[in-house]
């Protein structure tokens, strides 16, 4: 995939992780084989790591083995529908890298909520996917441009991915303030932080 995207994907990774610079203990959700996990950790991150996927979670494991991960990286194999298990207050980061894209409607209110939930009082999330542009002309010539991607996509990894109208809106629904929001291909992508407001 990140072939086939240039190396967009892992710019995107590398994006996210400097985000997380400080953070002690992260939650990632949907970790895939868990690159974005093994770039926090070396940062100097505890991460804690779940996906859905068993292959994925295979993968994650290899990768944990492989680079003697075992002390800073745990990869969970659980959808999103499992995060009620996980304990209140507990993260300083929840994040998550083109997966929401892959959410029905309720399954991100779902994860927001819970990430609310298990994020400390200053908790940050930061979460980066492909959104609608609000530019009426991008709007149109994403919708064009996106036909071939999301064929490839489906092709390459047998999923459909919507992108989202308002990443921002449904993350301060969530109960989250919005740091900050980046928007690059022509506002087809956004990475979106935000801190967990309180009261939460
Ligand atoms: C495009 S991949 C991205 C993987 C990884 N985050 C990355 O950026 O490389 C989407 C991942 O989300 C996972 N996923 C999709 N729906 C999920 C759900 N309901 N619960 C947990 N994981 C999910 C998939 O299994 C897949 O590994």
């Amino acid at each position: 995939m990140d072939k086939a995207s240039k190396g967009h994907v892992t710019a995107v990774k590398k994006a996210v992780a400097c985000e997380l610079a400080d953070a002690d203990h992260v939650l990632e959700i949907g970790c895939g084989t868990g690159e974005l996990a093994q770039m926090l950790v070396s940062q100097g991150s505890v991460v804690h790591g779940f996906d859905m996927n068993a292959a994925m979670i295979e993968a994650a494991n290899e990768r944990i083995q492989r680079n003697h991960l075992e002390d800073r990286f745990k990869a969970t194999h659980m959808g999103v529908d499992g995060m009620d298990s996980l304990p209140d207050a507990f993260y300083d980061a929840v994040v998550s890298t083109l997966v929401f894209s892959e959410l029905s409607d309720d399954e991100r209110k779902y994860v927001f909520k819970h990430s609310a939930r298990v994020l400390k009082p200053e908790g940050i999330i930061v979460i980066a996917d492909e959104v609608v542009p609000e530019n009426i002309f991008m709007k149109l010539f994403h919708k064009l441009i996106r036909l071939p991607m999301l064929a490839m996509t489906y092709l390459i990894t047998r999923t459909l991915t919507t992108p989202i109208s308002d990443l921002s809106g449904e993350m301060k629904k969530g109960g989250f303030k919005i740091k900050k929001e980046i928007l690059r291909h022509g506002g087809s992508f956004a990475m979106v932080t935000g801190k967990r407001s309180k009261g939460v």
